[in-house]
């Protein structure tokens, strides 16, 4: 097989990951040098060198960069660069992908590229996939879904009686939390992820920004402690639908939910979501949401799809409309 060069933006929680399976398959990636804020405290490590410079983590024409950056207005703009000169990108940057998706899949159909993030939303619960492939009957009509892991992870700690901070604190160390927690405790990174999981549901553009998100912060820690007594669990649930005359009615809520409740069993930073069928079926999905190894899990099965894709031409097509992985209904 070809061996494709790589360019790696960004080596966090996640890229680190990524970077640990390309460094596996040296047969299939030449991997350049990784792009880093601070080249001090990375010496090198065997045959991977790393850069602060953007120029040289895209030297020599890569067939396929890897975004894992922060922020969402430099990544798009260096996706959408990236992909009009025909290079393939695997991103999980739900705040870039949501902002930028008309100019990011425009920019990837004039380059020939593709455009792969099967991990933006549900970190390595293959969620994307599965509304890929219930579009052929008729799609989902409504998705409901605990799809922040720190979040859900805040509230499960607050419930034991944990302090807020300190929580945070965990959530940032396990590496589940964004470089601003601000993000995740505000209900952004959901509205992100329904913005995105409304575009492969329903086709529509919705602005994050415009999508109602209640706080954790506007939550009551004793609230969320004295629910579990009462049966009851307290879950940050974004929800969107479409209405019969094709509006999209979407929000991000914190509310308390009976234990019963399909979501309700999501424990730390587990994601849920429940789908709902056109013809009134439903499918709950679950998985780990957020964390190092799922998530550059769902990264490197982008790639490998990449990959495959380049080596069998021939079978591109059919790869690029399947599901990378196979839903997965009881990977815990
Ligand atoms: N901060 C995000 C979360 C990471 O906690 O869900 C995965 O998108």
């Amino acid at each position: 097989a070809r061996r494709l060069r790589v360019s790696l933006l960004g080596c966090g929680a996640v890229g680190a990951g990524v970077l640990a399976h390309l460094r596996s398959r040296p047969d299939l990636f030449e991997i350049n040098p990784v792009l880093v804020r601070n080249t001090a405290s990375r010496p090198g490590n065997g045959p991977v060198r790393f850069t602060d410079t953007l120029d040289a983590a895209l030297s020599g024409e890569p067939d396929l960069v890897v975004e894992l950056l922060g922020g969402a207005e430099l990544p798009a703009d260096i996706m959408a660069d990236a992909l009009h000169r025909g290079a393939h990108i695997v991103t999980a940057n739900k705040a870039a992908l949501a902002r930028h998706y008309d100019r990011l899949h425009a920019a990837a159909r004039d380059g020939g590229a593709r455009l792969s993030f099967s991990a933006a939303v549900g970190g390595g619960t293959p969620i994307l996939e599965t509304l890929d492939r219930l579009a052929a009957t008729g799609g989902a009509a409504r998705i409901e879904g605990v799809m922040n892991g720190t979040a859900n992870f805040l509230l499960d700690r607050l419930a034991a009686g944990d302090a807020f901070d300190r929580a945070v604190k965990e959530a940032q160390r396990l590496g589940f939390a964004e470089a601003d927690p601000a993000a995740d405790v505000e209900g952004h990174d959901a509205a992100d992820k329904l913005s995105l999981l409304i575009r492969a549901a329903f086709g529509k553009a919705v602005d994050p920004a415009g999508i109602p998100k209640d706080s954790l912060a506007d939550i009551d820690p004793a609230a969320v402690k004295s629910a579990r007594d009462e049966g009851m669990a307290f879950k940050q649930i974004g929800v969107c639908e479409l209405s019969e005359n094709g509006e999209v009615k979407a929000e991000v809520r914190v509310r308390a939910v009976p234990v019963e409740h399909p979501l309700a069993g999501a424990r730390n930073e587990e994601n849920r979501f429940t789908l709902v069928h056109a013809d009134g079926g439903e499918i709950t999905l679950f998985g780990k949401g957020a964390g190092r190894w799922p998530t550059a899990a769902a990264v490197f099965a982008d790639i490998m799809d990449i990959h495959r894709g380049l080596s069998e031409p021939d079978r591109a097509e059919p790869a690029a409309s399947a599901p990378s992985r196979a839903p997965a209904l009881l990977r815990a």
